[in-house]
């Protein structure tokens, strides 16, 4: 086992009706900017709840709408305006992770001293961020119980991630019944998100570390038992929340506790939404056969354990399992709806350059637990996948 540190300081607040619980958790005469997307919670109810929470407390707080999905800097470079001009304290993210995201970015830049691109082109350093708070309707990304954040650049069409302990959330809100309203589309993706993030730390090599192994195996295996009824219409209480517990498990920093990591799926991914514009869960599912063919012999041990503890396969040689695990996987990304392999997807017939030639431009490249996915490899992963 590797060494670590374990920190998460995430107030999750969990279950029907807690949207109420903001009112507790913002401070006493903050001013708050109230930030959402394109308008899902104006029809499922949660704007109406955090309104009648915010008025509960009796905060003042300005609205901002129209954060997109995969966030785009020009759009929160607006509330960052807004929010300085209006000396608003406290930052309150209210729907998907693009929204958690986007908040994270603007509660970093609003006391930015320089430009707050530097923030995820140049990496500076975020020493302090306006506070934040998540009630999220959606359950994928983990953003609402980690300190990292995404964003995307129209103008360069670059889409960056960054971290800092200044922009942990002070608490997140996770009410399964603010997912009922979520089209079958974006549980797939939910579910298809969760799951990788826990396969990056969970398929590499053998770490001698059984319980953060087996903490990742059973997030894996609730994701799978509980699919086919998170898809369901009308929603299953049960699943939903199930399914909200299992993201934000899934990429807190437990199932990564002591282990080695890849992530090279997610940062081949991101290139393919900024480059193609692809759902972030998407992208996932069309790499991530990529990386286990190429990657097969470095990752056959840990892809067997996985074999025989998720998916019960239990014939045949390491490499039998191994193949059988990935088969799996893909037949599970498809029953949720999203597609496996890069075949699918609309994708230019240069894009195993383009994606080289960026991460090579960002000398972002080698990739992966071994750190040997070269932009050389990474052409031969979308080729393979
Ligand atoms: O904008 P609104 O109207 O709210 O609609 C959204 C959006 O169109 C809709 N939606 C959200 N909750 C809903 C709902 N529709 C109906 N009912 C609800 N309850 O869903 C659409 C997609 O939302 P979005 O927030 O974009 O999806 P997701 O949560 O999958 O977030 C994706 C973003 O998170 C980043 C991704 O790269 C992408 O930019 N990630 C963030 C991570 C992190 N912070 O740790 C890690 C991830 O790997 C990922 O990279
Ligand atoms: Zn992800």
């Amino acid at each position: 086992m590797d060494n670590f540190t374990f920190h998460n300081p995430v107030r999750l607040i969990f279950g029907q009706g807690q949207i109420a619980q903001i009112a507790k958790e913002i401070p006493a005469g903050a001013r708050v900017l109230f930030a959402f997307g394109g308008g899902s919670i104006k029809t499922n109810g949660v704007h109406a709840q955090v309104v009648a929470a915010l008025q509960a407390a009796g905060l003042f707080w300005l609205e901002f709408s129209g954060i997109e999905p995969n966030p785009r800097y020009e759009t929160l470079m607006k509330a960052v305006h807004l929010a300085r001009a209006e000396k608003l304290d406290f930052v309150l993210a209210v729907g998907g992770g693009s929204v958690a995201d986007g908040c994270k970015f603007i509660a970093a830049a609003i006391p930015f001293d320089g430009e707050p691109w530097d923030i995820l082109a140049k990496r500076a350093r975020v020493n302090t961020a306006t506070p934040l708070g998540i009630v999220l309707t959606l359950p994928a990304t983990g953003s609402e119980m980690n300190c990292f954040a995404v964003v995307s650049r129209d103008e360069t069409h670059e889409k960056l991630s960054f971290g800092s302990p200044a922009v942990w959330p002070k608490f997140s809100v996770l009410d399964p019944e603010s997912t009922y309203t979520l089209p079958p589309r974006q549980i797939g993706n939910g579910i298809v998100d969760a799951f990788v993030h826990v396969v990056e730390q969970y398929l590499t090599y053998p770490a001698q570390a059984p319980l953060t192994d087996r903490m990742a195996e059973a997030i894996l295996s609730t994701l799978v038992e509980i699919a086919p009824a998170a898809m369901s219409n009308p929603p299953d209480y049960q699943a939903r929340a199930n399914l909200m517990w299992c993201a934000a498990m899934a990429l807190n920093g437990l199932v990564g506790a002591g282990v080695p990591q890849d992530w090279a799926t997610h940062y081949i991914g991101h290139e393919l939404t900024a480059i193609a514009g692809i759902d972030h869960a998407r992208t996932l599912a069309a790499v991530w056969p990529g990386v286990m063919a190429v990657k097969f012999e470095a990752k056959k041990a840990k892809l067997a354990q996985y074999a025989e503890r998720v998916w019960n396969v239990r014939e045949g040689s390491v490499d039998d399992k191994a193949r059988a695990a990935i088969a799996h996987t893909r037949a599970f990304f498809e029953s949720v709806g999203v597609p496996s392999g890069l075949a699918p997807y609309d994708l230019p017939a240069d894009i195993a350059d383009q994606v080289a030639a960026r991460l090579d431009a960002r000398n972002q490249a080698p990739l992966g637990e071994h750190g040997d996915i070269d932009s050389a490899m990474v052409k031969r992963v979308l080729a393979a996948a």
